[in-house]
């Protein structure tokens, strides 16, 4: 079974329930996000791990990890999730944890991929889906897909619209034992 982390809007997740996947369980840092909303119109088992209500990010990452692996999770996508997971959480699912990126890694790991991407000038960008290891989006790559930058007013929907597709492709791949 699939446990989801997210952070906001929540796009991602949506592409991964339209797809039909089995997803047992939507983890978030934050609580005020669009993403649990989904998560709940979708039936599917949510809850908030703030930061700030744990002593640091081992507690909370444990906790996360205890409530996931209660509900089944075997797989874990993090899916526009915008923190680290620390090594607590790494050590509960190896080799079973993938995130979906807005840049050809390794150009452009961080929070802000597209943005550094038009600030670099490149002709290219796209779209990578990968394992999660300690790094900032630093783990092998899965796949990827280029996108180019322009027409730039459009980059940014062509970009999610490419997540969407092979973020689903990629993780149903996964489930499959
Ligand atoms: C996506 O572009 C994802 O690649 C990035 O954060 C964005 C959030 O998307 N890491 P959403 O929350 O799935 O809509």
């Amino acid at each position: 079974m699939i446990g989801v982390l997210v952070s906001g809007e929540g796009s991602n997740l949506q592409a991964l329930i339209d797809a039909g996947l089995p997803i047992a369980a939507v983890a978030s840092n934050r609580s005020d996000v669009r993403a649990l909303a989904r998560a709940e119109a979708a039936g599917i088992p949510s809850r908030v791990f703030e930061l700030d209500r744990y002593p640091d990010r081992d507690a909370r990452d444990r906790d996360m990890a205890d409530w996931l692996q209660l509900r089944g999770v075997d797989l874990v996508v993090l899916a526009g999730y915008m923190h680290l997971v620390t090594e607590a959480f790494l050590d509960r699912f190896p080799d079973r944890i993938v995130n979906v990126h807005p840049s050809l890694l390794p150009e452009f790991p961080g929070a802000h991929a597209i943005d550094d991407a038009l600030a670099a000038g490149v002709e290219t960008t796209g779209v990578t889906v990968h394992y999660v290891d300690e790094g900032v989006d630093a783990g092998a790559v899965i796949r990827q897909e280029p996108v180019p930058v322009e027409p730039r007013d459009t980059l940014v929907q062509r970009i999610h619209a490419i997540e969407h597709r092979i973020l689903p492709e990629v993780v149903r791949e996964l489930c499959v034992p």
